[in-house]
């Protein structure tokens, strides 16, 4: 770690509380000229470090920026993360990264993408330090790709309960894979798998989530106005960061229970259409339907309306409600 990254570690666990340029240098074994220069670094990369005389340095309580540091203050869950504050898409990235061999648990985050992906060939709207936009890297001994439909469900459920701990609301699922807050969408998620030519399995999959955390400085594009929403009003302390941690401890439990974790309970419990009308839209068609249930593996349940019932699973469909 560099000087920088350890006083960000120090000050992100110590928010609030001030040290003297001596007392750090000692702490990190190193010079107070080095401090001043990490001290300086930090306040380029944005960080609000206030600075009194006779007392030292300290960063701001109110501070919300994401950081490697920043999470793992709230983090519990095995995983090893690097941020970044713009990348193109942190899911293309992640997928770089896994072809060249990179382990299960790694995970990218950045602050801003400029192509940031959404499902169906889709753009995902990602602006610098209103969102967060994270890809985690899996690699499944034995899921045959049909199942790969259980990593999105388990990260809407993972999504839906930590944007209820940071808002203090609760949130919806939209099958399949969006999490709603006050009818508006707050977090998308995209799986994206590689599938072995030897024996058909996952090779790996990459899973990718961005929330909304606050609204955009000018607002969202006209394309996604009244579709699109935030988690939060008004500036939160660590809410990012917070928000980050609460998805991957969460996630990653699923993912490690695996067929032993009960998550689709919570998943159905969350569910925005069960009882409702939609449209069911396919490449080449729109019909309506009535969503029944949601099974045990999260495919949808639907009665179209000539009575026919139908079990959907993602890929072939996606729905819309009714207005
Ligand atoms: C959707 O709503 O259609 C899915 C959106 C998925 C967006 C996330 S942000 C992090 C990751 N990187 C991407 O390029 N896309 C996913």
């Amino acid at each position: 770690m560099t000087t920088k990254d350890e006083l960000l570690k120090l000050f992100e666990a110590n928010k609030g509380i001030y040290y003297n340029g001596e007392q750090i240098a000692a702490k990190l074994g190193v010079s107070r000229n080095a401090i001043w220069k990490a001290v300086t670094a930090l306040r380029e990369a944005g960080y609000p470090i206030e600075s009194q005389k006779n007392r030292g340095y300290c960063m701001s309580p109110d501070s919300d920026i994401v950081s490697a540091q920043g999470i793992s203050k709230y983090l519990t869950a095995e995983l090893n993360i690097e941020v970044y504050d713009e990348v193109v898409s942190t899911n293309t990235m992640l997928k770089e990264r896994a072809s060249s061999g990179a382990p299960e648990g790694l995970v990218i985050i950045a602050n801003s993408q400029t192509g940031g992906k959404g499902r169906l060939g889709r753009s995902f709207y990602s602006p610098l330090d209103t969102g967060v936009y994270i890809s985690v890297l899996l690699r499944p001994s034995t899921l045959p790709p049909q199942k790969a439909l259980k990593i999105t469900t388990m990260a809407a459920v993972a999504a839906s309960e930590a944007v209820d701990i940071v808002s203090d609301k609760d949130s919806k699922i939209k099958w399949v894979n969006d999490i709603f807050l006050d009818g508006l969408k707050v977090a998308g998620i995209l799986t994206e798998a590689s599938v072995s030519m030897e024996n058909g399995n996952l090779e790996y999959a990459v899973l990718g989530i961005g929330f909304n955390v606050y609204e955009p400085k000018n607002g969202f594009p006209d394309e996604i106005k009244g579709i699109a929403g935030s988690i939060l009003r008004k500036p939160s302390a660590d809410a990012k960061n917070r928000i980050a941690a609460e998805f991957l401890n969460r996630f990653y439990s699923f993912w490690k229970e695996g067929e032993g974790s009960d998550y689709y309970r919570e998943y159905k419990q969350r569910s925005l259409v069960i009882g409702k009308k939609v449209n069911v839209i396919s490449p080449n068609s729109s019909v309506k339907a009535t969503v029944l249930d949601i099974t045990d593996d999260c495919s949808l349940l639907v009665r179209y309306e000539d009575g026919t019932v139908s079990e959907l699973s993602t890929g072939e469909v996606s729905i819309r409600p009714e207005v």
